[in-house]
């Protein structure tokens, strides 16, 4: 999987485009994780606090580790006019044997939501995931009250299968999550059409 996604590798949308972290992007990664502490607090695991910009360094090593050993891929998100970072897509829980399957996280600045960029960023991660990495599915988890994830989910063409209850620890409390899923028949399907909206970029 490093050859898939070597250091300095980008992928391209639109109006975005995802390439893997380095060290040097470590004080970067911080202040948007600190600006972002309260909006991400009700759907993800909490932002650690305090949050160093070493420990980001050590973070971002861990993720080149994960890598390595085919386990998960995180990729940093940026905006492609003035190359900002604004978030991050991740694939994680990666199964291979008889799974080849992986679910998706991601998240992207308070300021930048709502405009449609992270349908982008999802759609070329999902490309890659099924046509490089050979991923026979791809799953997420999302609350029920988080509508925003849902609709990037579902204009993807994710799939709700039902609820997971109490899954994940989150902001205090046990939280329900509904599973969505995306087989590659069902991308390939559509596949065109992402072409078409320029989702695939390069
Ligand atoms: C979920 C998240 C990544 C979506 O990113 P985004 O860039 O805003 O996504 P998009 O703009 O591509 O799509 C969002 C959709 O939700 C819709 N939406 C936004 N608020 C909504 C609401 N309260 N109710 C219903 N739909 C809503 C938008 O209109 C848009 O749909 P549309 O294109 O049909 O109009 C972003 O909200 C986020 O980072 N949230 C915090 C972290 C998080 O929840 N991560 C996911 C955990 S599963």
């Amino acid at each position: 999987m490093a050859a898939i996604f070597p250091m300095g590798r980008i992928l391209r949308g639109p109006r975005v485009f995802l390439r893997r972290l380095d060290r040097g992007q470590a004080e970067a990664y911080q202040r948007l994780l600190e600006r972002n502490r309260l909006w991400l607090q009700p759907w993800m695991p909490e932002v650690p606090h305090p949050l160093t910009v070493a420990d980001l360094r050590k973070i971002i090593a861990g993720e080149h580790q994960e890598l390595k050993r085919a386990q998960r891929v995180d990729l940093g998100l940026f905006r492609a006019q003035d190359g900002q970072l604004i978030g991050k897509v991740a694939l994680h829980s990666i199964q291979w044997g008889v799974s080849f399957s992986a679910g998706l996280g991601y998240w992207i600045d308070a300021d930048l939501a709502g405009a449609g960029l992270m349908t982008e960023a999802v759609a070329r991660v999902v490309a890659v995931a099924f046509e490089e990495m050979g991923l026979h599915r791809l799953w997420a988890g999302v609350q029920p009250a988080n509508r925003p994830s849902q609709r990037v989910l579902e204009k993807l063409g994710f799939v709700r299968e039902g609820l997971h209850r109490q899954e994940l620890f989150i902001n205090g409390r046990w939280q329900d999550q509904y599973f969505f899923t995306l087989l590659e028949t069902e991308f390939y399907a559509r596949r065109a059409q992402w072409v078409v909206k320029g989702w695939l970029g390069d």
